[in-house]
């Protein structure tokens, strides 16, 4: 038990850890922070520091959720009861800690790439199927926040529709709610015509 509640730790301080911020300050000495839509995620990223820069944020934010979901259910507690609700934690405390990180004093990014990261190996069928649902909202409507935003809700209802109620299912209701609530500013700008382009 000890080592479950020192993996969902460590799994919030690799999530904690801003690659955006980080990046961006090392690549052009800007603060993400201040720029922008004034987040650390990587459609940010691409606004302030470029694409090249934002398409490593992208990949090293999955990893942070990847990785530690990754070590968790092939070394730790693959085979044991309960490991279904484990394995959601850890999942889930990697996407607090990049929402929440304790070294942005508790502010952070809106989660959707660690997310998909954490989310791969407990639910790949809705992981895939949110990114298709993503990237038709992305090309029809143009906005990444909605495209995000759906991609969040699509995620619990995937896995409500095909395997019912489970400790999977609530784990990614909490994924949504989460997105959604980082969101707020968005969902705002959106309903007054004021969002900001990719
Ligand atoms: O995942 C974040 C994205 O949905 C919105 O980013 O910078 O436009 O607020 P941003």
């Amino acid at each position: 038990i000890a080592i479950q509640y020192i993996f969902i730790l460590l799994a919030y301080l690799l999530g904690a850890i801003p690659f955006g911020y980080i990046l961006t300050r090392y690549y052009t000495g800007k603060n993400i922070m201040e720029m922008g839509s004034c987040n650390v995620g990587s459609t940010n990223v691409g606004r302030v520091a470029g694409k090249r820069i934002a398409i490593i944020t992208q990949l090293l934010d999955m990893l942070k959720g990847l990785i530690p979901v990754a070590v968790y259910l092939y070394f730790i507690d693959g085979e044991k009861m309960g490991a279904e609700f484990s394995v959601c934690s850890v999942g889930l405390a990697t996407i607090i800690g990049h929402d929440f990180s304790i070294f942005l004093k508790f502010k952070g990014g809106k989660g959707v790439n660690t997310t998909l990261g954490a989310s791969l190996l407990i639910a790949p069928f809705s992981v895939f199927i949110s990114v298709a649902v993503y990237f038709v909202v992305k090309w029809r409507l143009k906005y990444v926040s909605l495209g995000s935003i759906i991609l969040g809700i699509t995620l619990p209802l995937t896995e409500l529709f095909i395997h019912g109620l489970s400790s999977i299912f609530y784990y990614l209701l909490v994924c949504m709610i989460l997105i959604i609530l980082r969101h707020r500013t968005n969902i705002n700008r959106l309903l007054h015509s004021e969002e900001l382009s990719s």
